[in-house]
């Protein structure tokens, strides 16, 4: 029997010497967490997007550390295998390296692997300050959610000269200010491949083809269990979960409302003559 191992940096860049692509799933919960790492998934992503995914939320733009720390702290218990990056929230970084250093260390000391956060050339700085603190960090380009207002929505990116010029710039300072692996995000196959040519550290995708080392998926995408506007075409849909747990919620309003639960086989009894004697008293109370 091989024992598993837990996943590190020099097994994921291991991975990348030796062309094995990895899987990342996002989780934010304690449960999704142990299942995905009972299912031998290499990386689990706990999310800016749970503010979507789990608390209702239009965009990712109002979650706060807070929601992070219960997040991450959720998703450490339930996994011991995967390695765990957890995202920094908007305007935890954006503001100061100081800033950045300190809510990293938060994630850190709860247990994450490694930090993510959003951004080019211009948070080379906050990336170093990170790294300095000894705080691996993971560079997060193409479409960036906590830009959304500045992107104009959730668009392709990388799609002209222009924008593989930026992206190309973006991922060399990233990795030159100390990023250990990238994560792109739906940018076309193609301009992926291009610069897949320019990274020595892994760069991962979500919606950005097949020319990388490894694909992230939201997991509330896969498992249909969305509720929301936002249904990219690069999800490939695993589950249906949202049906199955309607069905169930549908079932058991059904039984409650025909009297058919709980049946014999779900009560507790009580042994002996205690139950004559409860009664009894409870005859008597008030009397
Ligand atoms: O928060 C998240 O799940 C992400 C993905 C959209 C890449 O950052």
């Amino acid at each position: 029997m091989t024992v598993r191992k837990k996943i590190t940096l020099p097994v994921l860049r291991n991975r990348k010497k030796n062309n094995k692509k990895i899987s990342w799933l996002t989780a934010y919960d304690f449960s999704t967490s142990r299942f995905a790492d009972e299912a031998g998934i290499d990386m689990i992503l706990v999310g800016d997007s749970g503010g979507m995914t789990m608390m209702g939320k239009s965009s990712t733009i109002s979650v706060t550390m807070e929601d992070m720390i219960m997040f991450c702290t959720s998703v450490v218990k339930g996994s011991s295998h995967c390695f765990i990056v957890g995202d920094l929230p908007y305007m935890s970084y954006q503001v100061s390296d100081e800033d950045a250093v300190r809510n990293a260390g938060k994630l850190m000391s709860i247990g994450c692997d490694a930090v993510k956060l959003e951004g080019g050339i211009e948070m080379s700085s906050r990336i170093t300050a990170i790294t300095n603190a000894g705080i691996p960090v993971v560079s997060h380009l193409g479409l960036t959610p906590q830009s959304l207002s500045q992107m104009g929505g959730y668009k392709v990116q990388g799609k002209s000269l222009a924008s593989f010029k930026k992206l190309l710039d973006d991922i060399t300072a990233v990795e030159n200010a100390g990023a250990v692996f990238h994560l792109l995000e739906c940018v076309p196959e193609e301009v992926t491949g291009e610069l897949y040519k320019h990274v020595k550290n892994p760069l991962y995708g979500i919606g950005s083809g097949r020319h990388v080392d490894g694909q992230l998926v939201i997991s509330h995408d896969m498992l249909g269990l969305f509720v929301g506007d936002v249904d990219p075409k690069f999800v490939k849909k695993y589950a249906d979960l949202s049906s199955i747990i309607k069905k169930a919620f549908i079932n058991y309003k059904d039984d409650i409302d025909k009297n058919l639960f709980p049946e014999d086989k779900h009560l507790y009894s009580i042994e002996g003559d205690d139950l004559k004697k409860i009664q009894d008293y409870s005859n008597q109370f008030n009397k």
